[in-house]
């Protein structure tokens, strides 16, 4: 069997003062979904910043393609196919469209061409020239998703990319991101709409007060007990 795009073992990490995850264990297989959920300060930003290598894990092994990378720093995970989609937008509001993809693509490397990501983002293609930060949320989550597949990324780590945004935006970005895995990228998805990633997720893990409360095939979620016991009322749209 092929070793897993991104292995998190037995990580431990937290900020001055302050333990916030405890022996994390997951393993997001090569173009696969893997949705993390979880209340809000279970710690989910702070394992995706753990994983992209802006924050040092205080124990525990990451491993990407099965080579360990947990003293990479972040550019070097970055540049070999670790892609952070941050919460809020990942654009440049202040530069165009057109600057906001440019930038993206790598010196030397694979990489998307910025025609063939624009046919999966049709609308983009219109506003090359409009400053990011004039479109609506829903274009500058695009944009950012469009910025992450011209990286050529191998797994992408997606913070509640839907967040505040309209019922049909949503939609749309989860048609986007279902195009982006099936290029064969993985995805760690961190999502607030529990029904959105249990229906594109293969993989589902709860995290609670910074440990693995539940990790299993999408499948096997007792949906109405997962949100009984840990979610509260986090359903719509
Ligand atoms: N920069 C930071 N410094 C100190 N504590 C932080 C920092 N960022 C987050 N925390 C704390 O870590 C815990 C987990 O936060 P976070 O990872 O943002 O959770 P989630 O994304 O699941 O809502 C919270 O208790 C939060 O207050
Ligand atoms: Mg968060």
């Amino acid at each position: 069997m092929s070793e897993p795009t991104l292995q998190i073992e037995g990580v431990h990490a937290g900020y001055r003062g302050a333990r916030v995850l405890h022996d994390i264990d997951i393993r997001v297989p090569a173009g696969t979904v893997t949705a993390l959920l979880g209340p809000n300060g279970a710690g989910k930003t702070t394992l995706l910043r753990v994983a992209a290598g802006l924050l040092r894990p205080s124990a525990g092994v990451l491993r990407l393609d099965g080579a360990e990378v947990t003293r990479w720093s972040a550019s070097r995970r970055a540049r070999h196919g670790v892609c952070l989609i941050p919460e809020g937008r990942g654009v440049f509001g202040g530069l165009t469209v057109r600057e906001n993809l440019r930038m993206m693509l790598p010196a030397r490397g694979p990489r998307g061409r910025v025609d063939d990501v624009l046919d999966v983002f049709p609308d983009l293609r219109n506003r090359l020239g409009q400053t990011a930060g004039s479109m609506s949320g829903g274009q500058q989550q695009m944009l950012a998703l469009a910025r992450a597949w011209l990286t050529g990324p191998k797994v992408v780590l997606l913070d509640e990319v839907s967040m505040g945004l309209a019922p049909l935006v949503v939609d749309e970005i989860f048609v986007a991101l279902d195009a982006l895995r099936s290029t064969g990228v993985s995805l760690l998805l961190v999502e607030q709409y529990v029904d959105r990633a249990l229906a594109m997720a293969d993989t589902v893990h709860l995290l609670d007060r910074g440990r693995i409360a539940f990790g299993g095939p999408a499948s096997e979620i007792d949906r109405d007990g997962l949100l009984a016991s840990y979610l509260g009322a986090t359903t719509t749209p």
